[in-house]
């Protein structure tokens, strides 16, 4: 019966990260997948979850199914998270959020109800991206673009360039943007040029799609959600997918919300409705536990405390291997520039290494990174940081 369909070329991330595990190198470094990964090369389990888990694990409750929506203290911890405490956007109710699986879930329930809502609208996806988006925004129907995002000659933004491309876009176009933490290449934009972007978003139309899947892994949890709250402020409408994945460390729990900020209370009501029509036709609802685990973290004083200071500890771990990667990489190389490995930000970084380099790193030292150059800084830690550096060291000598 399926005989005539094609082969499944395999997904770039998911796909290599499986080559790594079957790999047999004694020093194998998986530096393919955003997941977050201790100096221990374990991926943690925050205590602030192990006490929630315990608390639902000594008084079970009945796993009903939650409202198509979500769980209610799920959603307004979402939005305390997302649009900060004071938002003035959620005290007037006029932001529509709902529960979602994961990011990715987010993404797709927000893609499709774009697509309903203005069927002529394309979106323009930063270049490059997570093919996810491309994949994401084009299954649900929605013609996808890209604008001019990394400058590879600066390892930087290419910011006129992405300006001039908003600057043309006809009016009811949609944008994704990364508010913090780029994926895949680190490189974020500052807040003067964040408001610039506002202005062209507010006065061209547009229909700003946030994706922010690493909160908190960039400068803070408040400071990584500056470009969403200043959107908020300056009045626009617009959609943001955040998710809980990484800076919970809940992966598997498909852990992420979708929030609509709209013109009224009113609107965000219609709103709503719809998202509720949406996941009811694709999955029903969002899973129990992982909704109770991380609302029981972010609406207990205490829990969410320790939280904070648990992702504090994750981003200051980062830009210590950033750091080491630099120095080490600068006494090695000395004609190399691997400035970029502190300026960039956030879970990624990219190389610009070639598909020879990459292949050698594989290939010789077992050190994976996805085809794009795009390294997840969490693989490193301070047992292997010299095997990287090293390894990255013989490759751009030799090759
Ligand atoms: C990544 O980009 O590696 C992560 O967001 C995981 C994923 O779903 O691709």
């Amino acid at each position: 019966m399926f005989e005539h369909l094609q082969q499944y070329a395999g997904d770039p991330i998911f796909g290599l990260n499986d080559a790594f595990h079957r790999n047999t190198h004694p020093q194998k470094i998986n530096l393919t997948i955003g997941l977050y990964y201790d100096d221990d090369g374990r991926i943690p389990v925050l205590s602030s979850v192990a006490a929630v888990e315990r608390g639902l694990a000594s008084d079970p409750a009945p796993r009903t199914y939650l409202p198509m929506e979500g769980l209610a203290s799920y959603r307004s911890a979402v939005q305390r998270v997302v649009f900060g405490a004071g938002s003035e956007a959620v005290a007037q109710g006029r932001v529509a959020t709902i529960q979602t699986l994961g990011g990715t879930g987010a993404l797709k329930v927000g893609a499709d109800l774009l697509h309903a809502a203005y069927p002529e609208s394309g979106i323009w996806i930063s270049d490059p991206a997570w093919d996810n988006h491309y994949a994401i925004f084009g299954g649900a129907g929605v013609p996808t673009h890209s604008y001019p995002y990394y400058d590879p000659a600066t390892k930087g933004l290419a910011f006129d360039a992405m300006m001039s491309c908003l600057r043309g876009l006809p009016s009811r176009s949609i944008v994704l943007l990364h508010p913090c933490c780029h994926n895949p290449t680190g490189v974020d934009l500052s807040r003067d040029q964040w408001r610039e972007v506002i202005g062209v978003l507010s006065e061209r139309g547009l229909i700003p799609f946030l994706d922010m899947a690493y909160q908190g892994m960039g400068e803070g949890m408040d400071d990584d959600a500056h470009a969403v709250r200043a959107m908020a402020e300056a009045g626009l409408s617009f959609l943001v997918a955040n998710s809980f994945s990484k800076n919970l460390s809940v992966y598997g729990e498909r852990c992420g919300g979708l929030s609509v900020v709209c013109g009224s209370e009113a609107e965000a009501e219609l709103v709503l409705g719809q998202l509720k029509a949406i996941v009811r036709r694709i999955y029903s609802s969002a899973p129990w536990h992982g909704g109770h685990v991380v609302a029981g973290v972010l609406n207990d004083e205490n829990l969410h405390a320790q939280w904070l200071e648990d992702v504090a500890a994750m981003r200051e771990r980062m830009s210590w291997m950033r750091t080491l990667v630099h120095e080490q990489l600068s006494a090695k190389l000395p004609g190399y520039d691997a400035g970029y490995f502190v300026r960039q930000q956030g879970m990624f970084t990219y190389t610009g290494l070639s598909r020879e380099h990459l292949l050698a790193l594989r290939e010789r030292h077992g050190v994976y990174i996805i085809d794009s150059g795009r390294v997840a800084v969490p693989g490193l830690n301070t047992a292997n940081v010299e095997h990287f550096t090293n390894a990255m060291a013989d490759v751009l000598n030799t090759l």
